[in-house]
């Protein structure tokens, strides 16, 4: 990483092929480094897991949107406007505190429980089947177009019943929002997906379904009804955190396994394993890599850095999922070690609503490509492309050979 004119190191481009050295080095410096993030805002970069837990929960780390625009402008060195997305999609619960945070998140959790997650098995575990067995006889597939990307948006669709035909549309814009290294197209994806949002709320409203995000629509006003921006960033924020990740959980942890043959064979051997090796695939290498924006509301002490108020303050995950004084032997992949703990999920009153589908979502696609096929790696590890991203850690592409099981 290079440095700017104000002293802060530049994210460049090798960090995205090796982020974990550049933490394991951060780590041993300080508890926080002013960094600048490919666009051009100034944050700090909280690399140890005690710290990145505290910043997390701690409620002097806001998430309030409006202050988050307004830090923006005073924390800026790139070009043009700081604040470029869409302003319909971010009132929602990620981007609040509470008690409007409580009141946003109190109205879809009940869709999210454990069991309710449970009761999708049989749907999502046919998913999986059909896309395995579309995979299949063809030899070598990209794992990520098979199987770890159609799966969760697939269900995450089905959920809010939204119409599959706009699905590759809906990912475009989501990958350039997600990953804002094309500020050019920020705007008009923002501006697209807003409107497409605002024809579903619109749609649900003349036809609705019964499905859950219908019911948020039509809900009273004795129900906390949410307006209309607020439906629109509750479906954003929905369908892309339900995707963007997912597809990471899967790809990455199947691209370990694979990198680790003494681990899959492990596995192989011992189904029992599966639960505690997703909990080590989110540990290891998660999907989320920089937790979203923060900022001081006043001076906060953060292990040996004062942070002054105002001042964005991010949580790397896959950082602090690496500290050794939590993990011992952090930078092995162990899929017997008890990993739980992780922040993988976050810490705190934002922590992933989604974790119970995710899991099983991971379950699901990971135990059942492993009994339908032999896998192996169809490229050499160093040539896959990682997601020039600092809020996802992902691959573009898994090329894998597959050879159906049943054929031995
Ligand atoms: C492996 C997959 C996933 C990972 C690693 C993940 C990770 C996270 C993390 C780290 C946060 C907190 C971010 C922060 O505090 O800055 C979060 C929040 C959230 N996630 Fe997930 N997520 C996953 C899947 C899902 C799924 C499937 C959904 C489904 C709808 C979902 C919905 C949400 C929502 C709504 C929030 C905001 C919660 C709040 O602000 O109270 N996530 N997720």
């Amino acid at each position: 990483m290079g440095e700017t004119a104000t002293g802060a190191m530049r994210i460049s481009p090798e960090y995205f092929v090796d982020p974990h050295s550049i933490h394991a080095r951060l780590r041993e410096e300080a508890a926080a480094t002013q960094i600048v993030l490919p666009r051009g805002l100034r944050v700090w970069l909280v690399t140890r897991y005690e710290e990145a837990r505290f910043v997390l929960a701690d409620p002097r780390f806001s998430k309030d949107h409006a202050g988050i625009n307004e830090v923006a402008t005073r924390h800026w060195e790139g070009e043009g406007d700081p604040v470029m997305f869409d302003q319909s999609l971010v009132r929602h619960m990620l981007n609040s505190d509470p008690p409007n945070h409580t009141r946003l998140r109190k109205l879809v959790t009940k869709a999210f429980t454990p069991k309710r997650v449970e009761a999708l098995r049989p749907r999502i575990q046919e998913i999986t089947d059909e896309l395995l067995e579309a995979a299949a006889g063809q030899g070598e597939v990209d794992l990520v177009e098979a199987l770890a990307f159609p799966l969760p948006i697939t269900v995450i669709c089905e959920l809010l019943n939204v119409p599959m035909e706009h699905r590759d549309d809906f990912r475009r814009w989501s990958n350039i929002l997600v990953a804002g290294n094309q500020p050019e197209l920020l705007q008009e994806a923002g501006q697209a997906m807003a409107g497409f949002l605002a024809g579903l709320v619109a749609d649900k409203r003349a036809n609705p379904g019964d499905d859950f995000f219908s019911a948020l629509v039509h809900a009273s006003e004795d129900d906390d009804r949410l307006d209309e921006v607020e439906l629109i960033s509750m479906a954003f924020l929905l369908l892309v955190a339900g995707h963007e990740t997912t597809v990471n959980l899967i790809a990455t942890g199947v691209f370990n396994l694979l990198k680790h043959p003494d681990q899959l064979e492990k596995l192989r051997a011992d189904r029992s394993l599966l639960p505690g090796a997703i909990e080590e695939f989110l540990r290891y290498e998660g999907p989320v890599n920089q937790a979203t924006f923060r900022y001081t509301t006043e001076d906060v002490q953060v292990g040996d850095v004062l942070i002054p108020e105002g001042h964005f303050v991010l949580a790397s995950l896959i950082s602090a999922n690496r500290d050794e004084s939590r993990f011992p032997d952090a930078d092995t992949f162990d899929i017997t070690r008890p990993a739980g703990g992780h922040l993988a999920f976050g810490h705190g009153v934002h922590y992933c609503l989604g974790a119970p589908l995710a899991r099983l979502e991971g379950e699901i696609a990971v135990g059942s490509l492993l009994d339908r096929f032999d896998i192996a790696l169809a490229a050499e590890p160093d040539t896959l492309k990682w997601r020039e991203s600092t809020l996802m850690r992902g691959l573009y592409s898994l090329p894998v050979s597959l050879s159906d099981r049943g054929a031995h």
